[in-house]
């Protein structure tokens, strides 16, 4: 069997376990691609998927031979010895990761030394190593994943860097993955499995605080009249800032950044370590939201009886992933003040149904905006770029404010428009 055809299994086909198992296929090997979920199992193999993530059903579609998608466990480890784990390892109330599903897998990879267990899955540092200890034959490789929604393909197929952990006892596995990702052309780091989870926690944990520092610049900016797009701009010609996650907003959402944050701030605290730099990066995010609020009652006064339309819902465009979005913790407090919400988003609406309250979900964002007091835009989603705001949607407002949560919009033209604008750090 040669290195390039190493058949593959995926444990878990969420968002990650999908892509990952595409990619592969996509890359020329088989694929066994395992969810205890049968209905999710049974659309996947009719070629019908259920996540929304730009070209995904296509290379499904495209690599529909070599993907074979199974609730059976015993078929993927039939098949395959590297077991790429891709099941969720959500945030418990205390803040630590639940492990329960990957507890589950180990359960029904009962004694194999012949299986290796690739971990995708986001673990605490240690996890690795304490699986290791309970099973001293059992492979093990920790693979972080850098994927971000909405561009996850491209991300996946270009890597900035491959990261492979593995201690010695499993070095041949290891060579396998890091094998796997050779015709990608990216630097693989070959380290330990405590430096790989590290990685992964340490990157989205320094990329969530870059924006928390930018969103603090955005707020000390609009009291020193300078404008955040402008700073971020001279910020990110240096070398050795560089110019992305600098774009000030209303917040970072999502499924990562949040809880990965948390994660390792609960880490550090459960050796007796408190990393003062991630409390205040969460402080800042939670306030970051609720900002929008003063800026609504500046021009609006009390909330009570206004007509606020949020566009976007998604925490980010070209996703409907509507985990820990800025649109949630908004949609509340507007409704706290007195606020009567509506909501539209092109691909999230439905997602939300049951879980905003009294907001009404609308089908378009002409309807969101029809006699609304004030818009704040939450989520960049480009057809909000291209709607008439001059015309057909200032006629519509009873009031013409705009909360640019985004810095997305074209804020002169509002302005001459006759808007009020409020952005972030502008
Ligand atoms: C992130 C990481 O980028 C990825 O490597 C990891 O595997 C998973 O978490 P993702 O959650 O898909 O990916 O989204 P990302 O594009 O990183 O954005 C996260 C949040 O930060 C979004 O809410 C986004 O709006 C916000 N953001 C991002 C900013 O507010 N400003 C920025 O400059 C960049």
């Amino acid at each position: 069997m040669s290195a390039e055809r190493e058949p593959i299994g995926v444990i878990g086909v969420g968002w990650v376990g999908l892509v990952t198992a595409a990619c592969f296929a996509e890359l020329g090997h088989e694929v066994w691609a395992r969810d205890i979920v049968a209905e999710k199992v049974e659309s996947l193999s009719r070629g019908e998927v259920p996540i929304h993530e730009p070209g995904l059903a296509e290379l499904v579609m495209e690599n529909a031979e070599r993907l074979h998608f199974t609730t059976d466990m015993t078929e993927a480890l039939k098949h395959a010895r590297l077991l790429f784990v891709c099941v969720d390892t959500p945030p418990t109330y205390s803040g630590d990761a639940d492990l329960s599903r990957v507890e589950a897998v180990l359960g029904e990879l009962g004694d194999s030394t012949d299986h290796a267990l690739v971990m995708k899955s986001t673990v605490p540092v240690g996890t690795g190593r304490s699986i290791q200890r309970r099973r001293p034959g059992t492979g093990y490789v920790s693979n972080p994943e850098f994927l971000q929604e909405g561009s996850a393909l491209k991300d996946f197929m270009n890597p900035d860097r491959v990261v492979v952990g593995a201690d010695e006892s499993s070095q041949p596995f290891a060579e396998r993955v890091a094998a796997l990702y050779a015709p990608l052309d990216a630097p693989v780091v070959k380290t330990d499995v405590a430096s790989a989870e590290m990685v992964k926690l340490a990157s989205n944990a320094f990329l969530a605080t870059k924006i928390s520092f930018i969103n603090e610049i955005a707020n000390v900016s609009e009291d020193l009249g300078a404008d955040v797009s402008e700073v971020a701009r001279g910020m990110g010609l240096d070398d050795r800032i560089g110019p992305k996650f600098l774009q000030a907003g209303i917040g970072y959402g999502g499924s990562c950044f949040p809880k990965d944050v948390q994660a390792l701030k609960q880490l550090a605290g459960n050796t007796g370590y408190h990393f003062q730099l991630l409390t205040a990066v969460i402080e800042v995010n939670e306030l970051q939201k609720r900002r929008t609020i003063g800026k609504l009652q500046k021009h609006l006064g009390p909330l009570v009886g206004k007509e606020v339309a949020l566009l976007g819902l998604a925490f980010k465009p070209n996703t409907d992933d509507i985990r820990e979005a800025t649109s949630l913790v908004l949609s509340g407090r507007l409704q706290g003040e007195g606020a009567n919400v509506r909501v539209y988003d092109p691909v999230a609406g439905q997602r939300v149904e049951g879980l905003l309250g009294g907001a009404r979900i609308c089908a378009s964002a002409l309807e969101a905006v029809d006699g609304a007091d004030a818009v704040v835009l939450v989520t960049e989603w480009p057809e909000f770029g291209e709607l008439d705001w001059a015309g057909e949607v200032k006629r519509r407002m009873r009031e013409p404010l705009v909360v640019d949560g985004r810095n997305f919009l074209d804020r002169d033209a509002l302005i001459q428009a006759g808007f009020t604008y409020e952005g972030i750090g502008r």
